[in-house]
């Protein structure tokens, strides 16, 4: 590529012949109004970060002019900002960018007609004429040539009006003066950045929130500020990466958030199907790296439950009406629940209502809410209790056990419960309506609530008797609601009749671009997989199994089926499978986050892991391996499980791969994959490693490895400290002995916030490493364990503590029989 200079010399030269206008010339940053920008040259930010010119996106024929990273190494240009989104240039070579004698910055088609112009302007005055100038954040700016880059100087900004992309520094929000409102508008498609279906905006009225919304229609809302995160988006977290705020005061109402690390580039992005997404680039793999993406499951769907509805992610259903409140059209309640519930007892306004309070919930939607910032939960809950038409009251901010008022006044649409990060919200409830309320013997995680209703005649009925746990599962929902951008239609649920569709070998010939070497994913212990596009567009990931398994087509194809049976978010989802000629193949949900150890044993990504999402990890596969162990109709032992058999989808939720893949294999394993029985050292039980008995134990040990592994982000293999022989797991055991555990920790992982988790989670970790299989937990106890905040037993001395004393060379492949020798209980799944 040409450096920028040799550009400008050469543009100068031709201008200087060709033309009487002079083309970008000394400052390589700025626009001047003697010149101008055609196809071809650029103008660079200062520190290099962004370029501005003429660019075509994907395989459109169109022109337009935008702004990109110059930072990152990748051929492809992430475009952050385009100036004619709607106006695009048929013609590159006819385009002319310039600032006009009058202050504006307008874009020239062939016949010289403006197709885009800035439309803000200020005269050029004699001595400070207007330039526009591309900052290294990525704001084009006008400006006075000698005024300083500060905003009051700013006669337009590219910042106020912003594409489908949210920079560091951006203001999301409105402008209470101007009126203006900044927002997010998604492209058409990757080769149109013509504005899209989706936009996300902040309503200010009431309390001020924001809408994703898909052409009109109301899609998500992300629930008012708390005073720490949106009320709706409970995974937005104090992290390494970039510190946000939320800023709301007279003159402007905005979300704003910087990098922390000038040298990481990350940026917020609404895409094409609606979902706004946090991506940092990873320059070893040249490649963004999607760390959070809003949620999509129904509960996320605006008022999917109705008014006074109550979504659950994970309850079946997921509606329910709040307490005292029925269907309002009980028919309808279990296949339609958009119409919500209404109250049971008429409200008796100043004759005796009062509040009941729900804890860990997204509060209503603010549309028609008033606050106070300054008064406090009592002087809130009078507020709301003289007025009749007043709803429910909460804090309007979270921070040190709440303060300010937030009062509803209309019906109250959009709850739903979190595991995590939930608010308190106060109900008013009719004075007929008698609660009793009971501590649970677990403690404050959970709180029965019976509801006894009296009827007006007197006669008293015990109309229900409900009980529901408000802290559910921690398991975080997977978008399973919004189907829509699924291209490939795959029944979930435990439907008996699962069809598990019959790939033809010429689609995943063609998907995989006949298995190119490019889509290679990676190589299994049965076999290489790769990536692949069905003609729909959906990402697969294919898994040629290795030609030597010895069952016939039927039997295979039933064990296929049987696994496919298997469904659990922590565990990756089976496609279809192909049976044809000598190829076995399975085809998989494609996981674009690869695996877990490509991000924990990485230097510069594990630092997109902080705690929560670890312990989010952590959990997720304990229930995975907690489902293949005891929930599933097949009791499956896994006996590989390890970073790099844990994959992560775009929310970096993580599925348990190749479970399963030994009982597709049968009894009968061949030499070519006895290394795949073995297992993978560093994660295998001592009785497993030297006697080949295996047992839920086994995977027990190996998940515990993992737990200390996420923790660490060290391996347990390989693990070196100068002061010691100890593996990783001696090491730790040796350091929670002395009362050092948190020396453990990672760096991203420490904060102080969390300590008290983090140290329970290597606790438990130690207690499923312990050398004797009995004395491990099972995985139901350490889901339990790792949820709960109960006394833990002392951990016993780990596996391997005397440690190398087994010799490095048996894990090497030449070894590999000896221990098959051993594996004569090979086929460890029982049906059930
Ligand atoms: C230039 O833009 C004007 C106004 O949009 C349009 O009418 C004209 O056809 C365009 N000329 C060319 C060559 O595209
Ligand atoms: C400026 O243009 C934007 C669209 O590019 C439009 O939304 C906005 O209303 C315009 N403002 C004025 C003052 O014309
Ligand atoms: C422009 O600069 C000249 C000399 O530098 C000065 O005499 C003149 O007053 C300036 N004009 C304005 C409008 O500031
Ligand atoms: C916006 O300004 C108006 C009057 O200028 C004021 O009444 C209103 O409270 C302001 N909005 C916010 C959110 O501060
Ligand atoms: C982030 O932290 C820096 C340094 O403490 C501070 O100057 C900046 O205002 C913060 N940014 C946001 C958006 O909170
Ligand atoms: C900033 O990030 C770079 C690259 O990831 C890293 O080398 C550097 O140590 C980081 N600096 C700080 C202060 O964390
Ligand atoms: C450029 O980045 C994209 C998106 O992250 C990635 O898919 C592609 O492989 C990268 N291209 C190169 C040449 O690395
Ligand atoms: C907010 O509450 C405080 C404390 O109760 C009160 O003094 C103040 O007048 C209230 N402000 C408004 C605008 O109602």
């Amino acid at each position: 590529m040409k450096t920028l200079m040799d550009d400008a010399m050469i543009h100068l030269l031709l201008s200087s012949f060709l033309c009487s206008i002079l083309v970008v010339s000394s400052s390589v940053d700025t626009i001047s109004t003697a010149q101008s920008i055609r196809d071809g040259d650029t103008i660079v930010s200062a520190g290099g970060s962004f370029e501005l010119g003429f660019f075509s996106p994907g395989n459109s024929k169109n022109w337009y002019v935008g702004i990109w990273y110059k930072k990152i190494s990748n051929e492809s240009k992430t475009v952050v900002w385009v100036a004619n989104r709607e106006a695009p240039l048929t013609n590159p070579s006819a385009g002319v960018l310039k600032v006009t004698q009058d202050g504006f910055l307008v874009l020239l088609n062939h016949t010289e007609d403006i197709i885009w112009f800035s439309n803000m302007s200020s005269r050029s005055s004699e001595n400070n004429s207007v330039v526009a100038k591309l900052l290294d954040s990525g704001n084009l700016v006008l400006k006075g040539s000698n005024d300083q880059d500060v905003p009051e100087n700013y006669i337009w900004q590219s910042f106020d009006y912003p594409s489908d992309t949210f920079l560091p520094g951006m203001k999301f929000g409105v402008d209470n003066v101007t009126g203006l409102a900044r927002y997010l508008w998604s492209w058409t498609s990757n080769d149109d950045p013509a504005p899209g279906d989706y936009t996300y905006r902040m309503d200010p009225n009431g309390y001020p929130q924001y809408f994703l919304r898909k052409e009109d229609v109301k899609q998500f809302r992300s629930g008012p500020w708390n005073g720490i995160r949106f009320s709706g988006m409970p995974t937005i977290y104090s992290n390494p990466i970039y510190n946000f705020s939320f800023v709301m005061n007279q003159r402007e109402t905005y979300f704003t958030y910087d990098l922390l690390n000038s040298s990481v580039v990350s940026r917020m992005v609404l895409n094409q199907i609606g979902v706004l997404q946090r991506m940092t680039w990873i320059e070893g793999s040249n490649s963004w790296v999607v760390h959070f993406t809003t949620e999509m499951t129904n509960c996320d769907m605006y008022a999917f439950c109705g008014p006074y509805g109550l979504c659950t992610v994970g309850n079946t259903p997921e509606c329910n009406c709040l307490q005292g409140f029925e269907p309002k059209f009980p028919k309808d309640w279990g296949t339609d629940w958009s119409n919500g519930c209404v109250r049971r007892a008429a409200l008796g306004c100043n004759n005796g209502d009062w509040f009941l309070k729900y804890s860990g919930v997204k509060v209503p939607d603010t549309h028609n809410s008033r606050y106070n910032v300054s008064m406090t939960i009592k002087e809130c809950e009078a507020m709301c209790l003289k007025d009749c038409s007043c709803m429910a009251y909460a804090n309007s901010d979270v921070n040190a056990g709440g303060s300010g008022c937030l009062l509803w006044f209309d019906e109250l649409v959009d709850i739903r419960e979190f595991t995590e990060n939930g608010q308190d919200l106060y109900v008013r409830m009719a004075a007929s309506e008698l609660v009793i309320r009971q501590a649970d013997h677990n403690g404050k995680k959970t709180t029965k609530i019976i509801v006894v209703s009296i009827v007006s005649t007197g006669t008293v009925m015990l109309v229900l008797g409900i009980t529901f746990y408000m802290w559910k599962k921690k398991q975080k929902p997977k978008r399973e609601g919004l189907k829509r951008h699924q291209g490939y239609h795959h029944k979930e649920t435990t439907n008996e009749d699962l069809e598990l569709p019959l790939f033809d070998l010429d689609t995943i010939v063609c998907a995989t671009n006949n298995f190119a070497i490019n889509n290679k994913l990676g190589e299994g212990g049965f076999g290489p997989v790769y990536k692949g596009t069905l003609e729909e567009g959906q990402e697969i990931a294919v898994k040629l199994l290795s030609k030597k398994s010895r069952q016939g087509d039927d039997e295979f194809k039933n064990e296929v089926i049987c696994i496919a049976k298997l469904q659990h978010r922590n565990l990756v989802k089976l496609l279809g499978y192909c049976i044809q000629e000598e190829e076995r193949i399975l085809i998989y949900e494609y996981m674009p986050n690869n695996t877990l150890d490509s991000f924990i044993f990485d230097e510069s990504r594990k630092m997109l892991l902080d705690w929560p999402k670890r312990f989010h990890i952590i959990n997720g596969i304990a229930r995975g391996l907690l489902y293949l162990h005891q929930d599933s109709r097949l009791r499956i032992i896994h006996r590989d499980l390890k970073g790099s058999n844990i994959l992560l989808d775009s929310e970096m939720n993580p599925k348990i791969s190749d479970f399963g893949l030994a009982r597709v294999f049968g009894g009968n394993e061949t030499e070519a994959n006895t290394k795949r029985v073995v297992g993978t050292y560093g994660y295998m039980s001592p009785e497993y490693a030297i006697d080949g008995l295996f047992s839920v134990k086994s995977d027990v040990f190996s998940f515990g490895v993992l737990v200390l592994e996420i923790v660490s982000g060290k391996r347990n293999r390989g693990f070196c400290d100068p002061n010691h022989h100890l593996n990783l797991l001696g090491h730790a055991w040796r350091l929670y002995n002395e009362g050092r555990a948190t020396e453990l920790m990672d760096p991203p992982v420490q904060n102080s916030i969390h300590l008290q988790q983090v140290l329970r989670t290597i606790h438990v970790g130690l207690l499923c490493v312990q050398q004797c299989p009995e004395d491990r937990p099972n995985m139901s106890s350490a889901v339990l364990m790792l949820g709960g905040e109960g006394a833990l037993a002392q951990p016993k001395q780990p596996g391997f503590f005397t440690e190398r004393n087994l010799p490095e060379a048996k894990s090497s492949q030449s070894e590999d029989e000896t221990f098959s020798a051993n594996m004569v209980t090979i086929t460890v799944l029982e049906a059930r």
